[in-house]
């Protein structure tokens, strides 16, 4: 091996960590993880359920999709009541249950806030619309049609079609970055502010850890509400929204100073965590640690979903990423969430223990998405069966098929229900469950859990710092090499990308021993000077005889 492409962050040591920084996520979409009820809906008291499994897995906190009272227009990211469990996945008892069992098990509950836009029906929404003269009318975005008494400007819905819906009692139209069913809140009124404030304290003290908070690039709009410019690289494959760059619509300055807000509202409980939903470039992402890092304490990093599979392009990704952190912002990586193709899905079955592998050696929280540790893929839904919204809207690109229920079991429906499913397991579920897997030393849970636990016993991987090593070109343009380093240790983790076989030389730092391989049986194995890559195979390798 040849120098080291980027030094270790200094800081990165292991001391005065806490537990976002140290722990990993894993996401829950509850219409899917369980159902209790045999609605064919999962519910709060299946994750209850379902604790003990996670807690054998080996993570450390549990992100929750919403589960507020709502229509369900969007499956629940619009919300009617934001204090409210809907009855579809139980009551606020459940829930209180679920956070104290959750708790039992050394498990953070993290709550996904949906601030940026409510349901129509929520009863603000319902107020705002009767009168120009309502006093929650500024609490939405209302303006005048445009000179030719159509949308006030050129700005698109992400879910297709325009963002603006004209209201026939006021003649006026109101803005919607997704459907229309979800009208945005005006952030610019401290009303606003204080209102969803007191939402968030609502849970906080209720014990939760933390909140995931929806699309937070969006929450300030251009004062002006001036056109977006058009994008002349837009393709016709590509959802609607692309026609137009997001200058004005999302990312504005203005918007940093509302997360350092939520962020205040949050400190005051002690160790919560603000991880915020965002879609931008590095650049810009990184901006949402806010300045002297009063923003979000984990801006989403979405890049590896974005980022071409080639050991390459994710090698220069993660240096890239790396370098433009600020001072003190904690890192984090995610392969897959519930508005994402699966990972399995997008690499293939063997790359996608490379994934793992990637996600949960890199230096940063990782985010696992539900499901995506049995292997779960694409599965198809046939359109009869369709549910997303923004897949009826726009053919292509629905989100179903990351949607599909967990599988636990040999059993119908995999265990998932006992009623008929609200999506559709896949064709292989009764091998492709938990209990199937589990006990099999080459599943893919296998190697998630053996993963979690490595993480867990080094500090090199959860805390450590990061550095890319240097490979010769050939190499380089296939297998991604890269060392974690901490209390004396270094890690070495070497990912093949490709379906061949390559001779690794190891020429610094050696003698290693295998800590783990994607490909099973090789742990333990002592290694010097070259390191013999099976196609497909990732390696942690550490010092020897521990
Ligand atoms: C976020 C959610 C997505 C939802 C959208 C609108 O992107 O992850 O599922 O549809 O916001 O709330
Ligand atoms: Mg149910």
């Amino acid at each position: 091996m040849e120098a080291p492409i980027k030094a270790p962050t200094p800081g990165a040591g292991g001391c005065g960590t806490v537990w976002w920084q140290s722990g990993t996520v894993y996401q829950i979409y509850p219409r899917s993880f369980q159902d209790s009820d045999g609605d064919g809906v999962g519910d709060l008291r299946g994750i209850t359920a379902r604790l003990d499994y996670l807690a054998w897995l080996g993570v450390d906190a549990v992100w929750i999709s919403p589960f507020y009272r709502s229509p369900m227009a969007d499956f629940g990211y619009d919300v009617a009541d934001y204090c409210a469990v809907d009855p579809l996945f139980g009551t606020l008892a459940d829930f209180d249950a679920l956070i104290s069992e959750a708790h039992r098990r050394k498990l953070k509950v993290i709550l996904d806030f949906v601030p940026n836009h409510s349901s129509i029906a929520h009863p603000w929404f319902t107020e705002s619309r009767a009168s120009r003269m309502s006093a929650k009318r500024d609490w939405y975005i209302w303006r005048d049609p445009g000179p030719d008494g159509g949308p006030p400007n050129n700005w698109l819905s992400n879910f297709g079609g325009p963002a603006w819906t004209r209201d026939e009692a006021t003649g006026q139209y109101y803005y919607h970055a997704f459907l229309p069913e979800q009208p945005d809140l005006n952030w610019r009124n401290p009303e606003v502010r204080a209102a969803m404030h007191d939402a968030l304290r609502f849970w906080l003290a209720r014990g939760v850890d933390g909140f995931r908070v929806d699309v937070i690039w969006h929450l300030i709009k251009d004062e002006g509400f001036r056109d977006n410019p058009q994008n002349p690289d837009f393709q016709p494959h590509q959802a609607g929204i692309n026609r137009f760059h997001q200058v004005y619509s999302c990312d504005r300055p203005e918007v940093l100073d509302i997360i350092a807000g939520m962020r205040a509202v949050l400190r005051a409980y002690g160790e919560r965590v603000l991880i915020g939903e965002i879609y931008l470039p590095i650049e810009r992402l990184v901006t949402y640690y806010g300045p002297g890092l009063t923003g979000a304490d984990l801006p989403f990093n979405f890049q590896l979903i974005q980022t071409p599979w080639r050991a390459e392009a994710v090698a220069a990704l993660v240096a890239e990423y790396e370098a433009a952190l600020p001072e003190g912002g904690w890192p984090n990586w995610v392969l897959g969430n519930h508005d994402q193709p699966r990972i399995a899905a997008r690499v293939g079955e063997a790359q996608a223990r490379i994934a793992a592998m990637l996600l949960l050696t890199l230096r940063g929280t990782p985010t696992l998405y539900y499901g995506d540790e049995i292997g779960l893929g694409h599965v198809p839904v046939p359109p009869e069966r369709a549910q997303d919204p923004w897949g009826r809207n726009e053919p292509g690109h629905g989100r179903d098929p990351e949607r599909t229920p967990m599988q636990w079991e040999d059993a119908p429906n995999a265990g998932f229900t006992a009623g008929t499913p609200w999506l559709p397991l896949t064709g292989d579920a009764n091998r492709r469950n938990v209990d199937e897997l589990r006990d099999d030393s080459r599943s893919i849970l296998t190697l998630y859990r053996r993963l979690l636990s490595l993480r867990r016993d080094h500090s090199a991987l959860s805390v450590g710092a990061w550095r890319g090593l240097a490979l010769p070109s050939d190499l380089a343009a296939e297998v991604f090499a890269y060392e974690r380093i901490a209390d004396g240790e270094t890690l070495r983790i070497l990912l093949n990308f490709s379906n061949q076989g390559w001779s690794v030389p190891l020429d610094e730092g050696g003698p290693w021993q295998i800590l783990l391989s994607t490909h099973s049986g090789r742990a333990g194995d002592r290694v010097e000077r070259q390191l013999r890559l099976e196609p497909d195979e990732g390696v942690i390798l550490g010092p020897p005889g521990r």
